[in-house]
């Protein structure tokens, strides 16, 4: 089974009852769209079963559905596609406890799609970081509760405007475009074949790989500091380029802890020299 357009429009409704309800009565769902109820009973329940939606009934509201993670993630990238931010979908090539990244295609080359997901114990390390404070600005603004954010979309609007504002300071994926909790970039690696990570490449030059990391990380900390900086978060092409990922923790180097963290950052990376090789 595949998803198509009469799925996507169940879930754009859902998605927008949301802020009504955690879990949307069917027949609200029913009376937004143009089919008869049977027919969107019978693409919800496909929706569930994909997993792209998820079920509730009770015995006095009846049977109501809310949008799943996955269903989140079918959303941004229905829409990269409809902007023709990408023209296909490719697989998974990272799967972390804060994000699923997969390749996809665009009409020149390819792309990486970052989308962000929940995880309670990141939450409160966005709580200290420039993210909570936009965030907490625009809480503010809605006059809505803290549990109520978003924080996968949060992470996305931080790294988003990060690799806008780094783009031709140091080598960073180029951000080609933003969607609820998604950020779709230049994909670093070989077609859809991802570069290594520092942390899997044994270096022939390291002490001169070292001293480009520091310049590198210097001219972005006069923006923005990084907050994960390490062996696992720099990439590194076949023709031995360096490229920094993974920014949604980043604050901007006025901010109060900022130092605090760009030396936890140095310290980070000077560690893993001096273990691995001995610098
Ligand atoms: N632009 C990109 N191009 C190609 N591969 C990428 C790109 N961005 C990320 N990846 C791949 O996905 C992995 C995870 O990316 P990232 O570090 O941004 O996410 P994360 O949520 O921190 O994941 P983790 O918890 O594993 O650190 C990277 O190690 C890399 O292999
Ligand atoms: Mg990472």
């Amino acid at each position: 089974m595949k998803i198509n357009k009469d799925h996507i429009s169940i879930l754009r409704v859902i998605e927008g009852l949301h802020k009504k309800y955690e879990y949307a009565p069917l027949d609200e769902i029913g009376s937004r769209l143009p089919f008869p109820m049977k027919k969107t009973n019978f693409l919800i329940s496909e929706l569930n079963r994909m997993g792209y939606a998820s079920y509730l009934t009770h015995k006095k509201s009846g049977t109501s559905a809310k949008v799943a993670e996955t269903g989140f993630d079918a959303l941004a990238l229905w829409d990269f596609k409809q902007h023709s931010v990408i023209t296909n979908i490719g697989s998974v090539v990272g799967t972390g406890k804060e994000s699923v990244i997969i390749s996809a295609e665009t009409e020149s080359g390819f792309a990486a799609v970052k989308m962000n997901r929940y995880n309670q114990k990141e939450f409160l390390k966005i709580k200290r970081s420039f993210s909570w404070i936009a965030v907490k600005k625009k809480i503010e603004e809605l006059g809505i509760k803290e549990y109520e954010i978003n924080v996968p979309r949060a992470k996305a609007q931080t790294e988003f405007r990060v690799l806008s504002d780094l783009k031709g300071v140091i080598p960073v994926p180029e951000p080609y475009g933003i969607n609820r909790h998604a950020v779709c970039m230049q994909f670093i690696g070989k077609k859809s074949l991802p570069a290594k990570i520092l942390a899997k490449v044994v270096l022939k030059d390291p002490a001169d790989v070292f001293d480009v990391i520091i310049e590198d990380y210097e001219k972005a900390a006069e923006k923005w500091v990084h907050g994960d900086f390490s062996e696992f978060n720099i990439m590194v092409t076949d023709e031995g380029e360096l490229y920094y990922i993974d920014w949604p923790q980043a604050v901007p180097s006025e901010y109060p802890n900022a130092d605090r963290m760009k030396e936890r950052d140095m310290d980070n990376i000077r560690t893993y020299f001096r273990k691995k090789y001995s610098l």
